[in-house]
Order: structure tokens, then C-alpha cells, then sequence
């Protein structure tokens, strides 16, 4: 009798959607329940540092607080756990051993990258899997080719020289305090937008290609709390939040410069230029291969393809590598008497730097040791992650099954005290052929290893060298005690608040 208002006709509908959300609700804590007992008992075998029961431990990693990763690995020597609330959990892995198990196989990427990471790379070579992975990696990797690569020392050095220049206006032979990253960071965006779409922005004199660079600093961040906030994991709730909004503003700035730098060689394609540009050029570059490539049907990369290859290597084009050239300057003001071994080698070799050639980049053994080192101590790429798709046995036995997302800490790799005597000191002579012939060849990993290996990882390299030699022949570098660098690990291991260096110009070089 109480109830009989339910039977009145506009009731009826509010009662039967009321029913069916609580009978929803249900559902899903009873699978959020179950996938925390599967994930309990899958995981049982592994202890785990001390967690908060609803937390997790994503506190640690929004403090990007790489000092509390060291301490966990010294006491979990192998792997552990990693809690993002209660619900779901990452397998860290930092082993050689278990590292070499990981990358000899073909999991596919990360689900929550592949949902979260489009804005910023699109599905592009990096993101994805299967078939359609190894056709884009056998069509893209022939833009790597030794050749080509011995075009790009010049169009490298001469943009290095541009931001050498702005710093010679700025300091003197005094010590000049000095943000660095920002200057880098253009001058590695203008050599990506030569090298990869003989594109002449003048991006490191005009302010006009700031927005974008700020835009990828700050979208990275968001997509990285994202990743480690489990609430932040329900599209719903993301886009309501102001993260979310901002994240849709900021993707909108992306897509626009990736569209621009293809529309416009679009047009100059329809126009007839191509002959004309690609014979200046000698060799094909990025966009080029990217335009004309074709499927096994003889079809052409679809727009989406072209858009998502073009963001990619846009950013990890120069994204890692301004981070990494800043880390090798910090690590050698920190440490002047391998910044002056390495400044000495580049003087014997370069004399007064007008030109560099391939083989000239090959004889700077002590420069390359020091860059490498760097690599290891603060790698620019910290972890990768992938979702296992079948069950996984690690060399000692320990068994994972298929389902699990693995996260590979190069980090916590490279500072494995099972791995490398006094992890946190600077010493290039661990990179000497004799040292570097005793370690397990899965101990150092700042490009990955195996199939899905960095392509860029030569480009790396070169421009690396270039940029450290020349700005040695140019500069002393020393730490400015006010303002040291903080970490910022969001996919890049970036300095957070910017690289604040005093820079004194040398008079003879
Ligand atoms: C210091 C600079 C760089 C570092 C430390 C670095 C590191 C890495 C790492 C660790 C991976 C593996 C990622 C994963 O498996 O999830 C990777 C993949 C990749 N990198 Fe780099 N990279 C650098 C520079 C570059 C450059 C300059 C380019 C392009 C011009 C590039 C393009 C790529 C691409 C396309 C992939 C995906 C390859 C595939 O899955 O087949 N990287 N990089």
C-alpha cells in the first residue's frame, strides 16, 4: 500500500533506471573486487614496499621522487609491485635478466597509453603493435640511413651555432647565470624541423613556436597524472575535471602545428616543388617517405597515419633529446674535470669547430663516454610499459600471467646497485671497451633493446656530440648552487622548473 505510488505512470520509469544503476554499481564493485583478488594472488609471489590500501603508491611517483625508487630497489633487488589505488597495480621490473625476458619478446604497449597518449604522439610508430607496427617501422626506417644522417652534422651544427650565438649576447666571460633547457629545447625543435621536414622555422629567434613547446611540457604532465591517478583512468571523470578540459585545449595547439607543417608540404607537393626541393636536398627526408609510402595493396598512409607519424617525431624527435643534452650539461658542470678532459679532446679534434664530419664524431671516445654516462644516470627515457599477453616466466622461475602491464624502470635499471658499483657516481670509464665488455648487455638500456629498439637512436647520438662539442669549444659550465635542477618525470625525465647554469664564455677557442 505504501508503495503504491510506484504504480503511478511517472514513477514507473524512476524506479525501473534507479533498479537498474544500483544493479550496475553492483556489478562493477564485484569486478573491481574480483580484479583486486586476481591481481592479490597473481602478485603474491612478488613483495611489495608499504602501501597505502587506497592510494597505493602513486604518492611517490606525483612527487617524482626518483630518490624513494632508489631506496626500494636497493631492498627489492629484482622488481616489486607499484599500487595505483586499489584496483589496479604495474610490475616494475629493473634486472637485467628479467629485462632481457621482457624485451626478447612482442607484448603489445600499454593499453593506458595507447588511451592516453594520442594527443601527444598520435598511433604512430611508437604506439603501435602487430602488423601494422612492422610495416611502418620497415617504410620509416630507411629516413635513419647512415647517409642521410651524415646530411643532418652540418644542418645540426649550424643551428647549435644559432643558440651559441644568443648565449654569446647574453653572457660574458664573466659567470652568467643561464636557463638553458628553453634554448635547447627550440634549438632541438629547429633541428627536427630541418632534419626531418626541411622546414626553416627560425624557431630559436621567433617566439611564435613557444606555445607548442610549452604545450607538450604541459600535456605530458597532465597524461602522466592521469596514468597514475586511478579516478583520472574513467573518461567521464577526466574530461569533467579541469585537468581534462585543459588536456582538450592543449591537444588542439598540437594537432594544429603538426597540420600546418603538413599541410603546407601538401601544397607545395600539388605545386609542382617536390622535384625541385628533393633534388637540392640529395636524399628524402621524413615527410617525404612518410607521403609516398605505400601498403602491401599499394595504398598511401592514410591522413590520420601521416598525422600521427608527423607528431611523433616531432616530439620524440627533439622532446628526449633537448632533456638529455641538459642532463649531460648539468653532470659536467658538476664534474669540471670531465668537462675539461672532454673539452681538450674536442679541441684536438674540431680545433675551432667550422666544420665537423662523421668521422670526427667517432674519435671523441672521452666526450662519448661522458655522454653515455649521463645516459645512465639520469636517462631521459625513464620506463616503458607494456601489457603482457601471455604469461611471462622471468630466468628464476617467477611466473607472471598474461594481463599484467610491465613497466621496464630504465631508471631503476641504471641504478641497481646488483648492477653498477656506486650507482649515483659520475664515471665515465664504466663506458670503456674493457668495462663496458664485462656487463651484462642488459644493464644499460637508454634506447631500449630489441625489435621495438629506439629508431632514432642514432640521430640521437649524432646530434648529442654535436651540441656537447661545440658548446665546450664555446663555454665553461658550472652549476648555479641557488637554483639546482629538479626532476619532472613525466614519460621525459625533464627538469621541472627549468636547467639553471652559469655559462662563461671562453675568449680563444
Ligand atoms: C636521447 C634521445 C632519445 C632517447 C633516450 C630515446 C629513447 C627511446 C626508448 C627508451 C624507446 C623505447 C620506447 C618503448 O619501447 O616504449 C624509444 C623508441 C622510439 N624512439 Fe627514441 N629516444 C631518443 C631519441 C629519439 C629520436 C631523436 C627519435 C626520432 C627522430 C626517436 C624516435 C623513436 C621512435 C619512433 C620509437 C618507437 C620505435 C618502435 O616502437 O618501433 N627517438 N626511444
Amino acid at each position: 500500500m505504501e508503495f503504491s505510488w510506484l504504480e503511478t505512470r511517472w514513477a514507473r520509469p524512476f524506479y525501473l533506471a534507479f533498479v537498474f544503476c544500483l544493479a550496475l554499481g553492483l556489478l562493477q564493485t564485484i569486478k573491481l573486487y574480483l580484479r583486486r583478488q586476481r591481481l592479490l594472488r597473481d602478485l603474491r609471489a612478488f613483495p611489495t614496499p608499504p602501501t597505502h590500501w587506497f592510494l597505493g603508491h602513486q604518492k611517490f611517483i606525483q612527487d617524482d621522487n626518483m630518490e624513494k625508487l632508489e631506496e626500494i630497489i636497493e631492498k627489492y633487488p629484482r622488481a616489486f609491485p607499484f599500487w595505483i589505488g586499489p584496483f589496479q597495480a604495474f610490475f616494475y621490473i629493473y634486472d637485467p635478466d628479467y629485462a632481457k625476458t621482457f624485451l626478447s619478446r612482442t607484448d603489445p604497449k600499454s593499453q593506458y597509453l595507447q588511451k592516453f597518449l594520442p594527443p601527444l604522439i598520435g598511433k604512430g610508430l611508437l604506439a603501435l603493435d602487430g602488423p601494422k607496427w612492422f610495416q611502418h617501422r620497415c617504410l620509416l626506417t630507411p629516413g635513419f640511413h647512415f647517409n642521410i644522417l651524415k646530411a643532418y652534422i652540418e644542418v645540426m651544427a649550424h643551428s647549435v651555432k644559432t643558440m651559441l650565438d644568443k648565449w654569446e649576447k647574453i653572457c660574458s666571460t664573466q659567470d652568467t647565470s643561464l636557463e638553458v633547457y628553453e634554448h635547447i629545447n627550440l634549438m632541438s625543435l629547429d633541428i627536427i624541423m630541418k632534419c626531418a621536414f626541411s622546414k626553416e622555422t627560425n624557431c630559436q629567434t621567433n617566439s611564435t613556436h613557444d606555445p607548442y613547446v610549452k604545450a607538450i611540457f604541459e600535456l605530458s604532465k597532465i597524461i602522466f597524472h592521469r596514468l597514475y591517478s586511478f579516478l583520472y583512468h574513467s573518461d567521464i571523470i577526466f574530461k569533467l575535471s579541469p585537468q581534462g578540459y585543459r588536456f582538450q585545449k592543449l591537444s588542439r595547439v598540437l594537432n594544429q602545428y603538426t597540420d600546418a607543417i603538413i599541410q603546407e608540404r601538401k601544397k607545395s607537393l600539388q605545386a609542382g616543388v617536390k622535384q625541385n626541393n628533393t633534388q637540392k636536398r640529395k636524399y628524402q627526408d621524413f615527410l617525404d617517405i612518410v607521403l609516398s609510402a605505400k601498403d602491401e595493396n599499394g595504398s598511401s598512409f592514410s591522413d590520420t597515419d601521416v598525422h600521427s607519424e608527423v607528431s611523433m617525431f616531432l616530439l620524440g624527435g627533439h622532446d628526449s633529446l633537448a632533456a638529455s643534452i641538459s642532463w649531460i650539461l648539468y653532470c659536467l658542470a658538476l664534474n669540471p674535470e670531465h668537462q675539461e678532459r672532454c673539452r681538450e679532446e674536442v679541441r684536438g679534434i674540431l680545433g675551432d669547430g667550422c666544420s665537423i664530419t662523421w668521422d670526427q664524431l667517432d674519435e671523441m671516445s672521452y666526450t662519448t663516454m661522458c655522454i653515455k654516462e649521463t645516459c645512465r644516470l639520469i636517462p631521459a627515457v625513464p620506463s616503458i610499459f607494456r601489457d603482457l599477453s601471455k604469461p611471462l616466466t622471468f630466468p628464476d622461475g617467477c611466473t607472471l600471467p598474461a594481463g599484467i602491464t610491465v613497466v621496464l624502470s630504465i631508471w631503476g635499471l641504471h641504478h641497481n646497485p646488483a648492477v653498477w658499483k656506486n650507482p649515483k657516481v659520475f664515471d665515465p670509464l664504466r663506458f670503456s671497451q674493457e668495462n663496458s665488455d664485462q656487463r651484462h648487455p642488459y644493464a644499460y638500456l637508454p634506447f631500449s633493446a630489441g625489435s621495438r629498439n629506439c629508431i632514432g637512436q642514432q640521430f640521437a647520438m649524432v646530434q648529442l656530440k654535436v651540441t656537447i662539442a661545440l658548446i665546450l669549444l664555446h663555454f665553461r659550465v658550472t652549476p648555479d648552487p641557488t637554483r639546482p635542477p629538479t626532476f619532472s618525470s613525466h614519460f621525459i625525465l625533464k627538469p621541472k622548473n627549468g636547467m639553471y647554469l652559469q655559462l662563461k664564455k671562453l675568449s680563444e677557442c
